[in-house]
């Protein structure tokens, strides 16, 4: 599939048009970034990396009939994926206490929750991305109610997936973040899941393995992100 021109430019990805207008390569860069776009960094390989471990949680998912827009692994930062017109809704789901959830509620951090949490964000940079609830989703037209009701279906399924998928790995899946799209009448997972998008702790140890790492200066997040692309492939669970 060749290359067209440059769609979009985001902090960590690039989407490039292809001569089929139903489909986006998605090449994933070296850089990093946090706190809306405030801090920045970069590692070698870290595209590679993540368009490795987004396309073995893509596949997985797909495998478990949840629909996605990856279409196929091309080079090694590149997808082919469907080409979506995105609902402007950050989709948070939390099963452990941490970060935000921890601070705004005083729940202490790492307490596992009694069910998990699903929480809705208005994609909006300038705003700050604030958090809405399904209503405001519907009010103000960013999704139907047929289509929220939908998200909250996919995102709980995928959810269980990974809770189970993680664990096999001696990993916890301590929240993640979805983003949804259409593609033609069809609602599909878009952009990415990589640890820049999610937290996953170490079971036994604690150790922090995604971008928690770079937001807050422990270090290594080059060798966590190595190590969760090894433990997520291995053939061994
Ligand atoms: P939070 O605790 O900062 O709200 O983040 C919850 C999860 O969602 C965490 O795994 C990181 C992910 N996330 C993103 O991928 N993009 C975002 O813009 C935000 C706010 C969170």
């Amino acid at each position: 599939m060749e290359k067209k021109d440059l769609l979009y430019e985001g902090k960590a990805k690039i989407l490039y048009l292809t001569e089929d207008t139903n489909l986006l390569i998605q090449q994933f860069k070296d850089d990093l970034s946090a706190f809306n776009g405030t801090k920045k960094g970069n590692f070698k390989d870290k595209g590679k990396i993540s368009n490795a471990i987004a396309t073995y949680l893509f596949e997985y998912l797909e495998n478990y009939h949840v629909p996605t827009h990856f279409v196929k692994q091309l080079g090694d930062t590149e997808m082919l994926v469907k080409r979506l017109e995105m609902i402007p809704v950050e989709v948070v789901v939390r099963n452990i206490a941490t970060a935000t959830l921890a601070k705004t509620y005083n729940i202490e951090e790492g307490k596992v929750l009694d069910y998990p949490i699903i929480e809705y964000y208005l994609k909006d940079d300038n705003l700050g991305d604030p958090m809405i609830n399904e209503h405001h989703a519907y009010a103000m037209g960013f999704a139907t109610p047929e289509e929220m009701r939908l998200i909250s279906r996919v995102a709980s399924k995928v959810n269980a997936i990974f809770k189970s998928f993680f664990a096999r790995r001696g990993l916890s899946i301590v929240d993640f973040k979805l983003e949804f799209g259409k593609h033609g009448r069809d609602l599909v997972i878009g952009d990415e899941i990589t640890p820049d998008t999610c937290r996953i702790w170490d079971k036994k140890t604690g150790k922090k393995m995604d971008k928690d790492r770079f937001r807050y200066d422990m270090g290594g997040v080059d060798k966590v992100y190595q190590e969760l692309l090894d433990r997520i492939v291995s053939t061994a669970v």
